[in-house]
């Protein structure tokens, strides 16, 4: 199997691909390669300080920036851009050894995230494709979509690894955060596990590389802290996936496999496509589980402080009979 030679890099903001362009100096595409009236933008060129340049092929990337929103002239950020710019992107550019899914993220405290981290996903999963009509429709509603194992790919950028849990909403409600913990996220996001799906299905390698920008079980609020962080952000973004990039040309996917990680099993990889090691029986009792330990804790925490505000009347009760107590005894002093 051959070192990668062709990736697609999928990107939802402008600002989290600029730093990326200029360091590899890349060019708009033109004509666009998409069909008229599509907003997606692609970048080409090849990788700066490619070990490969005399002799070997050099690694071409296509950066597909999902582009702007001719209404409210925002990114177009979310899954529905980020699956149909994956799509017009595998098709435009055959063959495509890896596609990526690049950009920031929140990030969950509770796992080990801060901000300035960057993670390769293990696993991505939808958080708010809530499918409660059998066991089947259910776990298709998370979607699973298991990476490579790259263990030895993340110990040499220096990147953490975990659970990429992806949705349309930058907030979150109750349930999402039950069923992110379920899940053992570690990151939250709005775009990989579209992409992913859409990797799945013609069974092209995928993995995302999400960049910290604020913590979602912290003490601020998410866009305050993420667009104070997005400048940095997309800085070290640019820096570790340059360096990815850097290795994936020098060696097949294989070579950086290595083990697995917190977040679940990982595949082996096959040929050109990713095929999981577990059935899928086999994967949605592992799914199950996952989320059965995550509601138990959910609910023991829940128990307790339903416990404890059951007893308020009561420690309400004791402690101002304390006070009177006190207070009769300085008296009749
Ligand atoms: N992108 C950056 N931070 C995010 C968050 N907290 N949720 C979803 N997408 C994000």
């Amino acid at each position: 199997m051959a070192a990668i030679q062709r990736v697609v890099l999928v990107v939802a903001m402008e600002q989290e691909a600029d730093p990326f362009i200029r360091t590899h100096g890349l060019e708009r595409m033109k004509p666009s390669p998409f069909m008229p009236g599509m907003p997606m933008v692609c970048y080409t060129g090849h990788l700066r300080g490619d070990k490969h340049k005399s002799g070997g092929k050099r690694l071409q990337i296509f950066l597909v920036w999902t582009g702007r929103d001719e209404r409210y002239k925002v990114n177009n950020v979310a899954t529905t851009a980020a699956s149909v710019a994956t799509y017009a992107s595998l098709a435009a550019f055959q063959p495509v050894d890896l596609v990526l899914s690049a950009g920031t993220a929140g990030g969950f405290a509770a796992v080990g995230a801060t901000v300035g981290d960057v993670y390769l996903s293990t696993k991505c999963v939808f958080h708010n494709r809530r499918i409660p009509a059998g066991t089947d429709y259910e776990e298709y509603g998370f979607g699973h979509f298991r990476s490579p194992s790259l263990l030895l790919l993340a110990t040499a950028c220096g990147l953490k690894q975990g659970v990429v849990s992806t949705s349309d909403s930058l907030d979150f409600s109750p349930i999402d955060l039950e069923l992110m913990r379920g899940e053992g996220a570690a990151v939250k996001e709005m775009e990989a596990a579209a992409v992913a799906w859409v990797c799945q299905q013609v069974h092209v390698p995928f993995v995302a590389v999400k960049s910290i920008t604020d913590i979602i079980d912290g003490p601020e609020t998410v866009d305050d802290e993420f667009y104070a962080n997005l400048q940095t952000a997309s800085e070290a973004l640019q820096e570790k996936l340059s360096r990815i990039l850097d290795l994936l040309s020098q060696a097949p996917l294989a070579h950086w496999a290595g083990g697995s990680v917190a977040g679940g099993s990982t595949p082996a990889v096959t040929g050109r496509g990713v095929e999981t090691t577990v059935d899928k029986a086999g994967a949605d009792v592992e799914n199950k589980a996952t989320r059965a330990t995550a509601r138990v804790d959910v609910k023991t925490s829940s128990n307790l402080a339903t416990r404890f505000t059951a007893a308020l009347p009561l420690i309400a009760a004791v402690s101002i009979g304390a006070l009177l107590g006190a207070a009769l005894a300085k008296r009749s002093k």
